[in-house]
């Protein structure tokens, strides 16, 4: 083990350059202008396992194409599964960068780029522990798959195929996966739970075209006001969501979960002024943890309407619309949301108005087991990689094709995440820590070890 650790210390410099190589190509899923630069992705990566002696290819899908590759398999030890994604999200807006999204700078030990963190930093870091494992001590100490795909960022509509498809190819113990974030600066974490999501566009159409507001104004609907009115009709003062029935199958929170996350050392003063806000808001009774990790949520991700050029124009637009979604907890289903949401929204159209509701991707939230013996290992695993002991916490983003993975595998997933809460992924200036990045190569190194003792202790 020593010798990999070496290995690893000895090659930062080079895993940085791999990392910048990749960061370079604009593998933006959301937008097929991109397409090209989404496969020169998929490419490098599978030809960077391959060269590492993996057997890896691309496959193709109706969408992005899935890496896919695996190391030889070792007799008596269990089987990891590597799952990660090239995609990266859209750079807007573009302004707002201090160097160019695709053009990796590295400041004050971080790397500046569009999924530096999310995820090609943290997925890399598992290509370069089983890189390092194979040049120094010549071998794995389990097989190791990959299956690092291009289309999370846009849902993963087309991943679960494969899996269902592949499933004795792809069987294995655990599934591990870094895409969330550490619990704060010193404090690396094992992810346990994740929420779901539902996303929707809604589309309110109104005269036939543009009209003058005053000529026109009063004896019309306007989609815009239409549209506000609606949006705002979905949650109430108390930041409860109205959509009837939303709450039915939500898993109320248990009281040692709450003292448990009550316990971590959350600063609110700090996480205040990491965002700018002078005050935290969201659904009365519970606390600002609880609110992002354990509750459904309503957030509207962009709006389009009327005039949005320089000066004032008094125009009723002809059309207005908005993209939103709701985050969910288990065991709601997000094809039940979207019929219940369906319903209200229709309820609350004015007349004059005509709506299509466009229900985009949608994925269960998930809480997992604590007591597996590869989370045990996992932890083991962090704790050398990091110099801490991991904290046990939840999460508020979605990783959509987690649920699959357990379900289709039925191997328990590990999420550990080397980033930090401040990285931006999705925003401008995304980054990720060099030292994060290193430390994370450690730690999936000895995971390789802490798990392949599992199965090797006799029965
Ligand atoms: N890496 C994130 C998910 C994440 C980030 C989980 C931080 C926990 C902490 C992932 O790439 C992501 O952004 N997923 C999308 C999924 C969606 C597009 C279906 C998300 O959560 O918005
Ligand atoms: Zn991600």
């Amino acid at each position: 083990m020593q010798d990999v650790l070496n290995y690893i210390d000895g090659r930062r410099g080079e895993f940085q350059a791999d990392l910048l190589a990749l960061l370079r190509m604009a593998s933006v899923s959301a937008d097929p202008a991109f397409s090209p630069e989404v496969r020169r992705a998929a490419e490098w990566i599978r030809s960077h396992l391959a060269d590492l002696g993996l057997a890896a290819e691309l496959v193709e899908t109706a969408g992005h194409p899935i890496v896919y590759a695996e190391s030889a398999p070792v007799a008596g030890a269990p089987v990891a599964l590597v799952y990660g994604h090239y995609d990266v999200q859209p750079p807007d807006p573009l302004d707002q960068w201090t160097t160019p999204p695709f053009e990796p700078a590295i400041r004050d030990g971080k790397v500046f780029a569009r999924g530096a963190t999310d995820d090609k930093g943290q997925m890399l870091t598992h290509v370069k522990s089983v890189q390092s494992w194979l040049a120094a001590a010549g071998r794995l100490p389990l097989q190791v798959k990959f299956v690092i795909e291009g289309e999370e960022e846009v849902g993963s509509e087309h991943l679960g195929r494969f899996l269902r498809d592949n499933a004795p190819r792809l069987a294995c113990d655990c599934v591990v996966i870094s895409d969330t974030s550490q619990f704060a600066p010193g404090v690396p974490a094992i992810t346990y739970g994740l929420r779901g999501i539902a996303y929707f566009e809604l589309r309110l159409f109104g005269p036939k075209q543009d009209l003058h507001s005053g000529v026109f104004g009063g004896g019309v609907a306007n989609p815009a006001v239409a549209l506000s009115a609606m949006l705002a009709a979905l949650v109430d003062r108390d930041g409860r969501i109205t959509v009837p029935g939303f709450y039915d199958d939500v898993v109320p929170l248990t009281d040692a979960e709450r003292a448990e996350f009550a316990s971590l050392p959350f600063d609110e003063a700090a996480f205040k002024r990491q965002l700018g806000v002078a005050e935290l808001a969201g659904e009365q009774g519970y606390t600002t943890i609880e609110r992002r990790w354990a509750r459904p949520t309503f957030d509207v991700n962009g709006l389009t309407s009327g005039y949005q050029g320089e000066g004032a124009k008094t125009v009723l637009p002809a059309r207005a619309s908005a993209k939103f979604s709701f985050r969910l907890v288990p065991n709601q289903d997000p094809h039940k949301i979207a019929a219940a949401l369906r319903r209200r929204l229709e309820e609350l159209v004015p007349p004059g108005i005509r709506m299509e509701l466009v229900e985009h991707h949608g994925a269960p939230g998930i809480v997992m087991p604590l007591d597996s013996p590869y989370l045990q290992a996992a932890a083991a695993a962090v704790e050398q990689g990091f110099q801490r002991r991991p904290v046990f916490i939840r999460e508020g983003g979605s990783i959509p094709i987690v649920n699959t993975f357990a379900e289709v595998l039925g191997a328990d997933v590990l999420l550990l995440g080397w980033g930090q809460n401040d990285d931006n992924p999705h925003g401008p200036n995304e980054k990720f820590s060099l030292d994060d990045y290193h430390r994370g190569v450690r730690a999936s190194a000895v995971l390789w070890q802490e798990l392949a003792a599992i199965k090797n202790q006799p029965l």
